[in-house]
C-alpha cells in the first residue's frame, strides 16, 4: 500500500500553475543558470532597488550565504502596500476565534493601516532598525500586525510560542537582548485561558534589556501594568497615523530570529534575512499550494513556529492571498472543528500536521462527513513524517480522493519548503515527501560523508544554498558552522535521515541526532535533561524519543536520583510537573523510568542508542554492549521498563 502511486489527474494538471513539463523546464533552467533563474523569480516581491548581485555562497571555511545582496526592500511593502491599488478591499486575514461564535475579517487596506499605526508607536518608543523585538502573543490578528510592524521599522522580531514557560521566554529574550516585548493579557485555547502577561511579568524579572511592553487586550482578564514600562496596545496606537515610512532594508538585513532546539545546549536563534527569505516564502507558497487569486488558504500552525511565519504570514501575504488564522484547537468544542471551519469559510487549501490527522482519525469519519468540504482543493502536511495509514485517511476521507496531498518537508533553518510534490506535476506516494523543489539540491551521504547514488538510505544533506535558508545563528556564527557544516564538510546537514527509492522519491525517516519530534514540535533531549537535573532530587538524566501512536514521538526519561532519595509516585508526578513548568507543556514527559545506573562507555559517554532501543521495546538487537563500563545496567533497565 505504501508504495502505491497516485498519478496526477489530468484535470488537475491542466489547470495547475506547474505541470510536469513546466516543472522539468524549471529544474533544467535552474540547473543551467541559477542566477538567471532567481533573477526571474525575485520580481515576485517588491524592491525599492532591484539587486544586481544574485547569489554568493560559500559552504566552506567561515560559511557565507548571501542572496540579492545589493537589493533594497522592506518586507511589509511586499506584503501590504503593493496590494493596496489592486486588492485593498480584499480580505487579507480571516480570523477564527477559539470560540466558534467569534471571527473577524481584515482587508489589506485595514491591515496596512493597523501595521502602520503600531510601527509609528514603536518608533515613538525608540525602536530602531536592527533592534530586537520579542513577540509573545496568541493566535490573534495582532500577531501578524506585530510581525509586519517590526518589518516596517526594520526591527528583528523573535516570536516565542505562547505555550512556552516564563523561563523559556526569558532565556530567548536574554539571548538576543530584546528591547520591546509585545504580548497580550491572556490567550485562549480549547476553552481555557493562557496567562501570557503574567508569564511575561515573571520572565521580565530577569530581562533588563526590555524597556517597554505593549499589551493587546484579548480576553479582558485582569493583569498588572507596570507604570512607564507597560502600555496598552489600543492606547499607544490610538493617536498614530495610518501611514508609516518603511525602513529601507538591505536584502541581507535580518528579518527575524526564531529559536529552535538542537541536539546540544540551549535553543539557538535561527536568523533569517529579508530578500531571499521573502522570495522563497512567496515562490514556495504559490507553487506548492498552487495558490490562485481569490482562494481561501488555511495553515493551522501557530505563528510561534516557523510554519506560521512562512505559511500564515509572509508567504500568503506576499502573494496577496486570503490567509486564515485560527486561535483554537482541532478538538474543541468537538473534533469536527477543523471541518466546520473549512465549511464556514469555504477553505480551498488546507495545511496541517500529521499529529492532528492521527488524532482526528481515531474518531472515525463521522465528524468529518458532518461538514461540507467541497471547497477543498489541496491538502498539505508538515512537521513530521506522515505514516501511510494517516496519509490515506486524509486523502480518502477528508479530501474524497479529489485533493492532492502535498507532504512538505522542511525545517526552521530552511525558511520554507524544500522537498514536496507540486500538485499538478508530481505523482504522489503515501508517506513520501517526493521530490525536491526546483533549486533544491539534496543528497544522501553515509556517515563518512560519501555521497550515495540511486535507491539508498542515508543522512540528508543539501549540496548548495537556496534563497530562503538561514544565514547564521544569532550572535554565534561559529556555532552555525559547527552545527550545520562540520559533520559533512561543505554540505548543509539537516539532522534528518532519509531513504530514496527507485523513482528518486525521498522518504524522510526522522532525526538522526538527539532531537525528537513530539506532535510536530521539535524538542532537544538535552533541554529536557537539563530541566530534570535542575530538580534537587535528580542526580542524572538521559532523555530519548519513544514511538507514540498519536504524537509520533513521546518523551522518555531515564532518571537517576540522588543518594538517599526515594523513587515514589509522588516524585514522578512532581518531576513531570517540574519539566512542564521549566520548559512548557509541549515538553511534558510521557514516561519516567528510575535508573539506578545509565549505560556508559568507559570514557563516561551515555550510550543513547541503547536507551532508545529499550524505550522502543526493541531489546532484541541491542548490538555491542561490551564497551560499556558496567554492562549489567542494561538488563536492569530492560527489566524495569515503563509502559
Ligand atoms: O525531522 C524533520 C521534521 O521536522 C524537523 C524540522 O522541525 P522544525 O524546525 O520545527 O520545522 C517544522 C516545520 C517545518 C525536520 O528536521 N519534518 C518536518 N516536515 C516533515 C518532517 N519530517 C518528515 N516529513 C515532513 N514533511
Amino acid at each position: 500500500m505504501a508504495d502505491d502511486i497516485i498519478a496526477v489527474k489530468p484535470a488537475i494538471a491542466a489547470k495547475a500553475r506547474i505541470d510536469a513539463a513546466r516543472r522539468e523546464a524549471m529544474v533544467a533552467a535552474e540547473a543551467k543558470d541559477a542566477e538567471a533563474f532567481w533573477r526571474g523569480e525575485m520580481t515576485r516581491i517588491a524592491w525599492m532597488k532591484e539587486p544586481t548581485k544574485i547569489k554568493s555562497v560559500d559552504f566552506h571555511g567561515d560559511i557565507s550565504i548571501r542572496w540579492f545582496e545589493d537589493g533594497i526592500l522592506n518586507a511589509s511593502v511586499s506584503c501590504l502596500d503593493r496590494h493596496l491599488a489592486t486588492r485593498g478591499d480584499q480580505v487579507a486575514i480571516i480570523w477564527e476565534g477559539d470560540d466558534p461564535n467569534s471571527d473577524a475579517k481584515v482587508t489589506y487596506r485595514e491591515l496596512h493601516a493597523r501595521v502602520c499605526k503600531l510601527a509609528n508607536a514603536m518608533r515613538r518608543l525608540g525602536v530602531k532598525k536592527g533592534d530586537r523585538v520579542c513577540i509573545y502573543l496568541p493566535m490573534i490578528v495582532e500577531a501578524a500586525v506585530a510581525m509586519l510592524a517590526c518589518a516596517r521599522v526594520g526591527a528583528i522580531h523573535s516570536i516565542v510560542f505562547g505555550g512556552f514557560s516564563p523561563d523559556s521566554l526569558a532565556s530567548r529574550i536574554q539571548d538576543s537582548e530584546c528591547t520591546l516585548l509585545i504580548t497580550a493579557d491572556e490567550g485562549r485555547r480549547g476553552g481555557r485561558k493562557v496567562p501570557l502577561k503574567a508569564n511575561a511579568d515573571e520572565a521580565l524579572l530577569t530581562c533588563p534589556s526590555v524597556r517597554h511592553v505593549i499589551v493587546a487586550k484579548n480576553t479582558g482578564g485582569a493583569v498588572e501594568m507596570m507604570k512607564g514600562r507597560d502600555h496598552w496596545w489600543d492606547t499607544i496606537t490610538a493617536g498614530e497615523g495610518e501611514t508609516c515610512e518603511p525602513e529601507k532594508m538591505n536584502a541581507e538585513d535580518p528579518l527575524f530570529i526564531l529559536y529552535t532546539s538542537g541536539s546540544t545546549g540551549k535553543p539557538k536563534g535561527v536568523l533569517h534575512t529579508t530578500g531571499g527569505y521573502l522570495v522563497w516564502a512567496s515562490f514556495t507558497h504559490e507553487n506548492v499550494f498552487d495558490y490562485r487569486d481569490g482562494e481561501v488558504y488555511w495553515c493551522t500552525a501557530d505563528v510561534g513556529w516557523v510554519t506560521g511565519h512562512t505559511y500564515i504570514v509572509y508567504g500568503p501575504l506576499a502573494n496577496g492571498a486570503t490567509t486564515l488564522m485560527f486561535e483554537g484547537v482541532p478538538s474543541w468544542p468537538d473534533n469536527g472543528r477543523f471541518w466546520q471551519v473549512c465549511a464556514k469559510h469555504k477553505v480551498n487549501i488546507f495545511y496541517t500536521a500529521p499529529t492532528a490527522i492521527r488524532a482526528l482519525m481515531r474518531d472515525g469519519e463521522g465528524p468529518v462527513k458532518k461538514h461540507d468540504r467541497s471547497s477543498l482543493r489541496i491538502l498539505g502536511s508538515v512537521g513530521e513524517p506522515i505514516n501511510p495509514e494517516a496519509w490515506l485517511w486524509y486523502y480518502r476521507v477528508v479530501g474524497e480522493e479529489r485533493c492532492p496531498i502535498v507532504d512538505t518537508w522542511w525545517q526552521t533553518e530552511t525558511g520554507g519548503i524544500l522537498i514536496s510534490p507540486l500538485p499538478g506535476a508530481v505523482a504522489l506516494k503515501p508517506g513520501s515527501a517526493t521530490l525536491p523543489l526546483p533549486g533544491v539540491k539534496p543528497a544522501l551521504v553515509d556517515n563518512e560523508g560519501n555521497i550515495l547514488e540511486g535507491a539508498t538510505e542515508g543522512n540528508l544533506v543539501m549540496l548548495d544554498a537556496w534563497p530562503g535558508m538561514m544565514r547564521t545563528i544569532y550572535g554565534d556564527h561559529a556555532r552555525f558552522g559547527q552545527t550545520y557544516f562540520s559533520t559533512f564538510k561543505g554540505m548543509y546537514f539537516t539532522g534528518d535521515g532519509a531513504r530514496r527509492d527507485e523513482d528518486g522519491y525521498y522518504w524522510i525517516t526522522g532525526r538522526v541526532d538527539d532531537v525528537i519530534n513530539v506532535a510536530g514540535h521539535r524538542m532537544g533531549t538535552a533541554e529536557v535533561e537539563s530541566a530534570l537535573v535542575a530538580h534537587p532530587a535528580v542526580a542524572e538524566a538521559a532523555v530519548v524519543g519513544m514511538p507514540h501512536e498519536l504524537k509520533g514521538q513521546g518523551i522518555y526519561c531515564y532518571v537517576t536520583l540522588k543518594t538517599g532519595v526515594e523513587p515514589t509516585e509522588v516524585l514522578r508526578k512532581e518531576l513531570v510537573a517540574w519539566v512542564r513548568k521549566e520548559i512548557g507543556p509541549i515538553a511534558t514527559p510521557d514516561a519516567i523510568q528510575w535508573a539506578p545506573g545509565l549505560p556508559k562507555t568507559r570514557s563516561g559517554k551515555i550510550m543513547r542508542r541503547i536507551l532508545r532501543k529499550i524505550a522502543a521495546n526493541e531489546t532484541e538487537g541491542l548490538g555491542d554492549t561490551s564497551t560499556l563500563a558496567d554492562p549489567g545496567v542494561v538488563q536492569e533497565l530492560i527489566d524495569n521498563k515503563v509502559g
